[in-house]
């Protein structure tokens, strides 16, 4: 029998700005989800990064079930109630619409769900992020799953040699490509690498295309055509047995990389890896955070979890992450600190460029006027 694991989360409000998901927002949700256990919910965790409310739940309803999803937009709604009663900052920031209707997806909560038969031991990890997007996991999917120098197991586990198989969106086509490695790895990579354009959405195990890791990869810029916050992505991946070891899953974050978010959306920031006591981005609204829960499922039970980056072997590489935001901080409103146009699109920048757009003069006209005035001065 099959078990999910739905992972939706949600920006209902900030304490102070976009800083922390206060306590009461986790309890409104908690009550709500504790009230579904055993008519729907076979069990659930409740957590936050930053601004962002987690809600990790194992049913067996299957993924994109309406219930599932009604019952988080439910969980939301009653936590926006308390974000406005507390008048706290961007109080249902992320519930674009109106009311809910079936899928929480392209309603502005982000989804990351996976349906699977537990294994005798189902050792999974939820990602949990603040103040990036779903880009943020490309190069750690693209480490875990494919880099034989990251993952030893890729090398010596039978079950791994056949490698894996990537789903890439196409987050402005609204199209998909599924590319297989070792075989098609300089493809993916050129897809990839570039984070204006694609996201790692589904990570299969290609001999059995058994389900791996899955990100949420929803646009909230899109949906809602103008800023309301960056997206803040949630994943999940399966670990051991035949996947790659827990610790070759977190040694991706050992090594911060630079992620689209931070302030107002519009920067380059390091990820850093932090436990979920650590979850409070400030300096700048950020630098952006990962945070790591390891559960092992029993029967859809989520023992745990494991607050995996909270392990001491981890500072190092939040030490690297503070001296990369201050580098990169050192820019200023300048690139590569501040993101491409392309990714500004949702930013108040367009309208500054169209307010500016008639004072551009041409250039060939410009070196006429200047050589009349030169004349000018001649004479
Ligand atoms: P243990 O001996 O601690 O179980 O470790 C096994 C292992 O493979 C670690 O990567
Ligand atoms: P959030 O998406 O976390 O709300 O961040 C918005 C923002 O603009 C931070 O500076
Ligand atoms: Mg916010
Ligand atoms: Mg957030
Ligand atoms: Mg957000």
């Amino acid at each position: 029998e099959k078990i999910t694991l739905s992972v939706i989360k949600a920006d209902v409000g900030g304490l102070c700005g976009h800083t922390l998901a206060p306590d009461e927002l986790l309890d409104t949700c908690e009550y709500v989800l504790e009230e579904a256990i055993d008519e729907l919910l076979i069990d659930y965790y409740v957590t936050r990064c930053g601004d962002d409310i987690d809600l990790i739940m194992t049913h067996k309803l299957g993924t994109d079930n309406e219930n599932i999803h009604g019952l988080a937009w439910k969980a939301f709604e009653e936590a926006t109630e308390v974000a406005k009663e507390l008048k706290l900052y961007g109080a249902g920031q992320d519930l674009l619409a109106e009311g809910f209707t079936g899928n929480v997806k392209g309603m502005g909560p982000g989804c990351a769900e996976m349906e699977f038969v537990e294994r005798p031991s189902e050792p999974v990890i939820v990602f949990c992020c603040d103040k990036t997007d779903p880009t943020a996991f490309n190069m750690p999917f693209y480490k875990i799953f494919a880099d034989p120098f990251h993952t030893a197991g890729l090398v010596y586990d039978n079950s791994m040699t056949g490698g894996f198989k990537f789903d890439v969106l196409d987050m402005y086509g609204n199209k998909q490509i599924t590319l297989k490695t070792p075989e098609e790895s300089y493809s993916l990579l050129a897809l990839i690498g570039n984070l204006e354009k694609y996201a790692v959405k589904r990570v299969f195990r290609a001999k059995d295309n058994e389900i791996a890791a899955i990100a949420s990869s929803e646009k909230l810029n899109l949906m809602a055509g103008k800023y309301v916050g960056k997206d803040d992505p949630v994943a999940i991946v399966r670990a051991q047995s035949g996947m790659p070891a827990v610790g070759e899953v977190l040694e991706a974050f050992a090594t911060p990389h630079l992620v689209p978010g931070w302030m107002r959306g519009c920067h380059w920031g390091p990820l850093m890896p932090v436990g979920e006591d650590d979850a409070r981005p400030s300096r700048f609204d950020g630098p952006p955070r990962i945070m790591a829960l390891g559960f092992q499922l029993s029967e859809g039970r989520l023992v745990g979890p494991n607050d995996l980056f909270a392990d001491i072997s981890f500072n190092n590489a939040r030490q690297k992450a503070l001296d990369m935001a201050d580098m990169i901080r050192s820019m200023g409103p300048f690139q590569p600190h501040r993101l491409p146009e392309s990714m500004m699109e949702y930013s108040s920048i367009p309208q500054i460029m169209e307010a500016l757009k008639d004072r551009f003069v041409d250039t060939e006209k410009v070196k006429k006027l200047e050589k009349t005035r030169e004349r000018g001065d001649m004479e």
